[in-house]
C-alpha cells in the first residue's frame, strides 16, 4: 500500500515506478554516465544525463550509449545560462585572450596557483558554451526524442515549444519562487526546486522554505524536490513539502556506475556536512563543493569572480593542469550537504531500493503515530 503511495501522479505520466531522479549532474560526462543513466531507470526512477560542456556528437553517442543498456525513459540536461557574457563568436580562445587583456590579476591568481602546487601546463578539453554549442546540443535531443529534457539554471522558453512538438517534457530547476515563476511563464511541464544544501551551483534558500513555498506558487504545475535528498526520510519529507518527486545528485555521486573520480567519492564518504561549501572560485557562479585548498586560497584572494563562463575558462587552464599531475585533491568536486551523512560506494539499484523501502517504513512510523 505504501508503495502505491509512492507511486505519484508524475510517475504515471513519465511511466515510471518510483518518484525518483538522477540529478543530471555535467561534471565533463563523469558524473551521470550512459551506465548509471541506465541503471536508475531499469530501478524504476528516471536517469538523467547531465550534458552540460559535451559537444553535440558526444550528447548524442551518450544518448545511444543509455538506448543500447535500456528501453526505459530517460532524459538530458543541459545548462542554459539566463544570460551570456559572451556574443555568438565566442571561441575558446578568443574569451581566453580577453580574460589575459582585461583581467591581469586573475590571470595572477592561477600563476601563482601553478607555482604553489609545481604544476605545468596541459591541455585545455571542451570548448566554451557559446550559443551555437547549446543550440546543437538541443537539437540533438529534439532528434533523438528523449523523454524529458531539464534545464538547469537558465531561461528554457525558447525550447518549451520545440520539445512539446515531438512529445518531450520540459523540466526547469531553480532556487526562488520568481525563478520558478519564471519558468512557468516559460511552458516548462515541471519546476525542479532545488535548494541551499544541493552540490553544485545553488541558491541560497534552503529546501524547507522553498520547496513549499514554489508548491503554492507554481500550483497546479508539479514540482519535484531536489537538495539533500539521499534516504527515505528525506524522500518522503520532499513529498510532505508538496512535490511529487525526488531529484537525487550527491547520492549517486557514490554509486557504483559513477565515473567521478576516486578521490572525489572518498572525500565526500569523508566529509562532514559543513566540509560542503559555497564558492564561486571555480566557475563564477555559487556552487556547493568540498572545501579545498584551492578555494581557501580563492577565497582569501578577495578576488571577485568572473562572470560565466569567463571564470570557468580562466580556472579550466589551472584545473586541467591539476588532473594532468593527478592532483585530484584540487579539482573542484561539487557535492552537497547530505554528503555528511554518506558513507559508503554502492551500486545505483541498491541506492534507490534501499531509498524506497526506508519511505515505506517511514510512511508506515508516520500513520502508526496517530493516537487512537
Ligand atoms: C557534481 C554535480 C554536478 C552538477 N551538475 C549539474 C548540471 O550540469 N546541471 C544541472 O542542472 N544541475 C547540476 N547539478 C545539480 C543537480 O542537478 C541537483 O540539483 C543537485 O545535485 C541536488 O542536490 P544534492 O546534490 O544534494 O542531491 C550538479 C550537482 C552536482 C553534485
Amino acid at each position: 500500500m505504501t508503495t502505491s503511495f509512492l507511486h505519484t501522479s508524475l510517475c504515471r505520466d513519465l511511466d515510471i515506478q518510483y518518484p525518483i531522479f538522477l540529478a543530471g549532474m555535467g561534471s565533463k560526462g563523469r558524473a551521470t554516465p550512459p551506465e548509471l543513466v541506465a541503471a536508475v531507470s531499469e530501478a524504476g526512477g528516471m536517469g538523467i544525463l547531465g550534458c552540460s560542456w559535451l559537444d553535440s556528437a558526444e550528447v548524442r553517442r551518450r544518448i545511444r550509449a543509455v538506448r543500447n543498456l535500456t528501453d526505459k525513459p530517460f532524459g538530458v540536461d543541459l545548462l542554459l545560462p539566463a544570460s551570456m557574457a559572451t556574443d555568438a563568436k565566442s571561441e575558446r580562445a578568443e574569451m581566453r585572450a580577453r580574460i589575459e587583456r582585461d583581467y591581469p590579476k586573475h590571470i595572477a591568481f592561477v600563476q601563482s596557483l601553478m607555482s604553489r602546487f609545481n604544476l605545468s601546463p596541459a591541455p585545455v578539453q571542451g570548448e566554451a558554451m557559446s550559443p551555437e554549442f547549446i543550440r546543437a546540443q538541443v537539437d540533438v535531443c529534439l532528434e533523438e526524442r528523449i523523454a524529458v529534457f531539464a534545464a538547469g539554471l537558465g531561461d528554457p522558453s525558447w525550447v518549451v515549444p520545440e520539445a512539446h512538438q515531438v512529445g518531450m517534457k520540459v523540466m526547469g530547476l531553480v532556487g526562488t519562487v520568481r525563478a520558478a515563476e519564471r519558468q512557468v511563464k516559460a511552458g516548462v511541464d515541471y519546476v525542479i526546486a532545488q535548494g541551499y544544501e544541493a552540490g553544485g551551483h545553488t541558491g541560497k534558500i534552503a529546501n524547507f522554505p522553498l520547496i513549499p513555498m514554489v508548491v503554492d506558487a507554481v500550483a497546479p504545475v508539479p514540482v519535484i524536490a531536489a537538495g539533500a535528498i539521499a534516504d527515505g526520510r528525506t524522500l518522503v519529507a520532499g513529498l510532505a513539502l508538496g512535490a511529487v518527486g525526488v531529484w537525487v545528485g550527491t547520492a549517486f555521486l557514490l554509486a557504483e556506475e559513477s565515473h567521478v573520480h576516486r578521490a572525489h567519492q572518498d572525500e565526500i564518504i569523508r566529509g562532514k556536512a559543513d566540509d560542503f561549501v559555497v564558492t564561486r572560485a571555480y566557475t563564477g557562479k555559487t556552487a556547493r563543493d568540498y572545501e579545498n585548498e584551492v578555494i581557501r586560497l580563492w577565497e582569501a584572494s578577495g578576488l571577485p569572480a568572473l562572470p560565466m563562463p569567463l571564470q570557468g575558462i580562466l580556472m579550466g587552464d589551472f584545473v586541467a593542469a591539476a588532473e594532468a599531475a593527478g592532483r585530484i585533491d584540487l579539482v573542484n568536486n561539487p557535492a552537497g550537504q547530505i554528503g555528511g551523512m554518506l558513507t559508503a560506494r554502492r551500486p545505483a539499484r541498491e541506492i534507490m531500493m534501499s531509498m524506497v523501502h526506508e519511505a515505506e517504513r517511514v510512511l508506515d512510523r508516520l500513520a502508526s503515530m496517530r493516537a487512537s
